[in-house]
C-alpha cells in the first residue's frame, strides 16, 4: 500500500528545462562546444557535473583538469540561477498545488526526490515548500539518478520503506532509480511512454485517483 509520493522537481512540478538549456548554451558556446536541444534532453535528471560530461563528448579542445571543470559547471550554474530569479508562484499550476494539497489531506507524506541542488531555491521562489513533509535533493547524495540513492534518501526522511512509495518522474533516469530502489514509478511527460514505469500519467491530477489502487 502506498504511503507515500516522491516528486522529482524538474519537468514534473516546475518547468526549468528551458534555463538548464540556456545555461549551458551559453557556456558550451563560450568553450566552443557544438550543444542543441537534443543534448539537452540528455541531461535530463542527470547531475550538474554528469550533465558537464555529456557536452563535452563534442569537445576538442585541450584536456581539461578537474579544476576546470568545475569553472565550467560553476559558470553554467550562476547564468541559471540568474534565469531562476524569475520565477514566482505562478510557475507552478493550479492542479498541481491542488493536487499536492489533496494528497496530503488524503494522509499521504510528500517528499521531494530531485537531483538539482537549487531544489529549496526553486521552491522558495515558487512558494512551493510547505507543501512537503521531506526534501532529498543533490545537496544530500552522492549518486545521481539512475542511482536510487536520492529516493532511498526521501523514503528514510519520510520514515517510510521504498516499496510505501510511489515516485513521479519525468525522465527515464528517475523511473530506472525508482525500480532499482523497490518502489512504484508514476512516468509523466516524456516518462509517461517509458515501459519501465508502473503507471503512466497523461495528467497530474490522475495520481489521485492512482494512489489509493
Ligand atoms: C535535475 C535536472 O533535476 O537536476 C537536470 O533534470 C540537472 O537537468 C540536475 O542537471 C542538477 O541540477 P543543478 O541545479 O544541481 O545543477
Ligand atoms: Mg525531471
Amino acid at each position: 500500500k502506498i504511503k507515500g509520493l516522491i516528486f522529482d522537481l524538474d519537468g514534473v512540478l516546475v518547468f526549468t528545462d528551458k534555463f538548464h538549456y540556456q545555461a549551458w548554451k551559453t557556456m558550451a558556446d563560450e568553450l566552443g562546444v557544438y550543444f542543441d536541444e537534443t543534448i539537452n534532453h540528455r541531461l535530463r535528471g542527470v547531475s550538474r557535473m554528469d550533465s558537464l560530461e555529456i557536452i563535452l563528448e563534442r569537445y576538442e579542445g585541450p584536456d581539461l583538469s578537474l579544476r576546470e571543470k568545475e569553472k565550467l559547471a560553476e559558470k553554467k550554474n550562476e547564468i541559471y540561477r540568474t534565469l531562476l530569479e524569475s520565477m514566482t508562484p505562478d510557475d507552478v499550476t493550479k492542479e498541481v498545488r491542488d493536487t499536492l494539497t489533496k494528497l496530503r489531506e488524503k494522509g499521504y507524506k510528500l517528499a521531494i526526490g530531485s537531483s538539482s541542488k537549487n531544489a529549496k531555491f526553486i521552491l522558495e521562489k515558487v512558494e512551493l515548500k510547505d507543501a512537503f513533509d521531506a526534501i532529498s535533493d543533490g545537496n544530500n547524495i552522492t549518486k545521481s539518478k539512475p542511482d536510487p540513492e536520492v529516493f532511498l534518501k526521501a523514503a528514510e526522511y519520510l520514515g517510510l520503506p521504498p516499496k510505501a512509495c510511489m515516485v513521479v518522474e519525468d525522465a527515464e533516469a528517475g523511473i530506472k532509480a525508482a525500480k532499482k530502489g523497490g518502489m512504484y514509478a508514476a512516468g509523466i511527460g516524456e516518462a509517461a511512454k517509458s515501459i519501465n514505469a508502473d503507471e503512466s500519467l497523461k495528467t497530474f491530477s490522475e495520481l489521485l485517483d492512482i494512489v489509493d489502487k
